[in-house]
């Protein structure tokens, strides 16, 4: 049994109270943005409050940590990490841009420390069997992916939220806070790699109202689409938007045509596969919903926990993954920036 420390409890944060103890691990700790937040949530969990993220971080009372705090801190809190040997959890976007993401792939170099970033998707059973399908020939060469990944709460100017503060300095927002995982599940299920990039992306409500009534321009978008070409000729198309008036939650889906057989997957309906033949009806193939209904995270964590006991990092996105995420971000903004394709160049 493993002793969880817990940075940041917000939505995602709470969330994990429930896998660490489903996993079978302790919840050593955990802290707030305060002590005032810190003492509450420990009190709730029946934990130990750590007073700020580095004293969790550095207490040996901690043998592994999850970092769910807003992006603005990923970067100092995996370093502490990375620094210390201590195997890390992170939330996505792994940074904010590829001067931090690189900064920790340099700490991790010859260090032996599992280190996952929550690209939780590619935690859905459903997910896996639709790698496995590819990696088994069944949809022959891949052609096409499209995907969508589209969200309702930021609809509303007067909606505020860390994401979109300029101050907290996320130049992507659709693209990095949701597209991303579209992306990376679209890479882990289809094993293709990306040669070129188009990003066309849209602030579709320019002005938002702070708590504190002052109106505010908003400068990362609230809709992109992303096309790629793959190197193995086939072509990809996402769409996110955080503005989707009726898609509730998260409402993501993609489907991937293949030369033999394509298939449609959308997450809200976990537990089906629907596969396309040529010239024929569809075919539902039913699979097991994600384990206690958490949308892969306890699979992923399992998994990560895994590595930590000494097995492969199988089945997640591990920091580098994370870090060609930021990347491709990067290349993203810079197309739509310039309105022209930009070559993937990545060295890691
Ligand atoms: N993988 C997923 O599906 C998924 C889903 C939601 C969020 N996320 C990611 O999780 C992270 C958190 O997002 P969220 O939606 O839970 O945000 P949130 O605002 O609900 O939660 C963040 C929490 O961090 C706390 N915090 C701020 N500063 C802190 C500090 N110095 N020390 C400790 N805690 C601090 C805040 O008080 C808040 O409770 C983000 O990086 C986001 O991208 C991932």
């Amino acid at each position: 049994m493993h002793r969880v420390g817990l940075i940041g409890m917000g939505i995602i944060g709470q969330r994990y109270i429930d896998i660490v103890q489903k996993t079978g691990h302790q919840l050593a700790g955990v802290t707030g943005s305060s002590a005032h937040s810190s003492n509450v949530y420990a009190d709730l969990y029946d934990t130990k409050p750590f007073q700020s993220w580095n004293e969790l971080v550095n207490s040996p009372s901690i043998d592994i940590v999850i970092n769910n705090t807003p992006n603005h801190l990923h970067f100092e809190v995996n370093m502490e990490c990375l620094k210390l040997g201590k195997p890390i959890y992170a939330e996505k976007p792994l940074g904010r841009n590829t001067a931090e993401t690189k900064g920790m792939m340099e700490a991790l170099k010859g260090k032996p420390v599992a280190n996952v970033v929550n690209y939780n998707r590619r935690g859905f059973p459903a997910v896996r069997q639709i790698r496995q399908m590819i990696e088994a020939g069944e949809l022959g060469d891949i052609l096409l992916i499209r995907g969508n990944y589209l969200q309702d709460w930021l609809l509303f100017p007067q909606t505020w939220n860390w994401r979109v503060d300029p101050a907290n300095g996320e130049v992507s927002r659709a693209l990095a806070d949701i597209g991303s995982h579209l992306v990376d599940m679209s890479l882990f299920v289809s094993g293709l790699t990306p040669r070129s990039v188009f990003y066309e992306k849209q602030t579709l409500i320019p002005m938002r109202k702070k708590p504190s009534g002052e109106w505010i321009k908003i400068e990362n978008e609230d809709y992109g689409t992303l096309m790629i070409r793959f190197t193995s000729g086939a072509q990809g198309v996402f769409t996110f938007c955080q503005t989707a008036a009726g898609h509730i939650g998260s409402d993501m889906w993609v489907e991937i045509s293949g030369t033999r057989k394509g298939l449609l997957w959308r997450e809200r309906e976990e537990d089906k596969i629907i596969l396309k033949r040529y010239n024929d009806e569809d075919e539902v193939i039913g699979v097991e919903p994600s384990r206690f209904n958490t949308h892969g995270q306890f699979e992923v964590f399992s998994d990560f926990i895994s590595w930590v006991d000494g097995n492969g990092p199988e089945g997640v996105a591990t920091f580098s993954d994370g870090h060609f995420q930021v990347y491709l971000m990067e290349l993203a903004m810079k197309s739509a920036e310039t309105g022209t394709w930009q070559e993937v160049r990545f060295k890691g």
